[in-house]
């Protein structure tokens, strides 16, 4: 006998319902708005890029690709990877389109779903949605505070009210080889305090140990000599910059000595956006020892050697990501509903065959009109469908029975008195449209 199958989403992945939507397309909206504003141009890269790209770009020490990347072997022998992130794939697109061509900086921004095969926990999923800006061609701080200062306008807009930006500076070639050096030199003899993962980082990445979660590697770290004390002169003055401009701009930052993010690409700046509540939304990892740290909803900072690494020219570039399911979770928290759904005025009933047949080439006249006109066409019995059209609270009901598609005709019911009203069905809609600017 066969076992009957339930298919549910793959683990860590989600539908979006219906009911969803609107914060989705909220969001877009939002963003859209304030990338055109700051005249950044839309980019969409495909899906999937050659696994190499990742490896090379995002990096080989990396969580995301050690352990998170979805790959896959195709029948012409690729191998290729589902995009964890955006970043890789937009330098590859500048690079492969000769934008170094145009006049610099060159601002582009996408949003779209992205895969990590991540242990699935609040906030974390294995399908998940980031809104990504990237600018390439300038050095300067300013644009890097232009960066934290959209997605901070971004996150405001969506009502978000107590946010938090956390800055630092991970240096360049010239400080961070010795700073790795010196942060090595102090971990080593210390290795037995830390965890097991800090342990394989001393050799592969001092660095991420500075942003473990593990309580006894920040008792261990709290007495490392800072890297921010051993930046060179240029990244010294970019941050001094960077702070500046975030002072002027009215950003409320917060030097964070630790953040030093998981991705290899950066160069001087690194920042990352939290916001209050989800501070105090922390909660227990499901099955694990871990607490969830508090979720950034944005992490990001410049790049300047990701162009040359992946074959281009040297281009100095910036950019961040926010993650969509995290923004959309706290939206929900907040109370955030659609507001702007349009509401039918206008309900259409219909009895008996013919009538319904009618109804659809009506429904398509009222959507062209640009006039809401809710519906029951599963529905026969007039009362069932006048309880509806009561229900959702319509001014006007129209009912379509035989008699009137004979007689070219409709009855329009005014729902609050009852008072009813035949008129010509091909002058309906007129009708309709200028009871509803009475
Ligand atoms: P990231 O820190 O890996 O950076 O991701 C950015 C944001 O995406 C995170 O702050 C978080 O909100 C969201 N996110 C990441 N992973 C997940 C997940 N598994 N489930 C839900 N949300 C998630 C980047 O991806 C860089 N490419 C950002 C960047 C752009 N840097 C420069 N340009």
């Amino acid at each position: 006998m066969s076992k009957k199958v339930k298919f549910q989403t793959p683990t860590g992945m989600h539908d979006i319902l219906p009911e969803d939507q609107f914060l989705y397309e909220k969001i877009w909206r939002v963003v859209d708005d304030v990338a055109k504003f700051y005249g950044f141009g839309k980019i969409d890269t495909p899906l999937v890029e050659e696994a190499a790209l990742y490896e090379k770009g995002t990096g080989g020490t990396t969580d995301i690709v050690e352990k998170q990347m979805y790959t896959l072997k195709t029948k012409g022998d690729d191998i290729l990877a589902l995009r964890p992130e955006f970043t890789p794939g937009i330098v590859r697109s500048y690079i492969q389109h000769g934008m170094i061509n145009l006049p610099q900086p060159v601002k582009l921004y996408t949003y779209g779903p992205l895969f990590r095969y991540e242990h699935p926990q609040a906030g974390r999923f294995r399908q998940f949605h980031q809104v990504d800006f990237e600018v390439f061609g300038e050095q300067s701080a300013a644009l890097d505070a232009q960066i934290i200062q959209i997605f901070y306008i971004i996150l405001k807009e969506l009502k978000f009210s107590h946010l938090i930006i956390e800055v630092n500076s991970i240096g360049d070639n010239q400080c961070r080889p010795y700073y790795k050096k010196l942060l090595s030199n102090y971990l080593r003899p210390r290795q037995n305090s830390l965890c097991a993962d800090c342990r394989r980082r001393i050799r592969e990445n001092p660095l991420r140990t500075l942003d473990c979660k593990e309580e006894k590697c920040q008792r261990v770290r709290s007495q490392a000599p800072q890297l921010i004390d051993h930046l060179c002169e240029e990244c010294k003055n970019h941050l001094k910059s960077l702070l500046e401009f975030l002072d002027v701009a009215d950003l409320p930052y917060h030097l964070d000595p630790y953040l030093v993010r998981g991705l290899d690409y950066y160069t001087k700046t690194v920042f990352e956006i939290f916001s209050d509540k989800a501070m105090a939304t922390n909660q227990p990892v499901d099955g694990g020892e871990e607490t969830v740290q508090r979720n950034a909803l944005v992490g990001g900072g410049r790049y300047d050697g990701l162009a040359r690494l992946l074959g281009g020219k040297d281009v100095p570039a910036s950019g961040a990501a926010a993650g969509v399911e995290r923004i959309i979770s706290l939206m929900k928290e907040m109370g955030f509903d659609s507001g702007s759904e349009p509401l039918a005025k206008i309900f259409l009933a219909q009895l008996g065959d013919l009538p319904k047949k009618k109804s659809l080439k009506l429904l398509e006249e009222f959507r062209k009109a640009k006039i809401q006109i809710a519906e029951s066409l599963g529905r026969d019995s007039l009362r069932t469908q006048l309880a509806r059209a009561d229900k959702l609270g319509v001014e006007y009901t129209l009912i379509l029975g035989q008699r009137e598609v004979l007689d070219g005709t409709i009855v329009v019911r005014k729902m609050d008195t009852g008072e009813q009203q035949t008129v010509k069905l091909d002058k309906v809609v007129e009708e309709v449209k200028q009871r509803l600017k009475k």
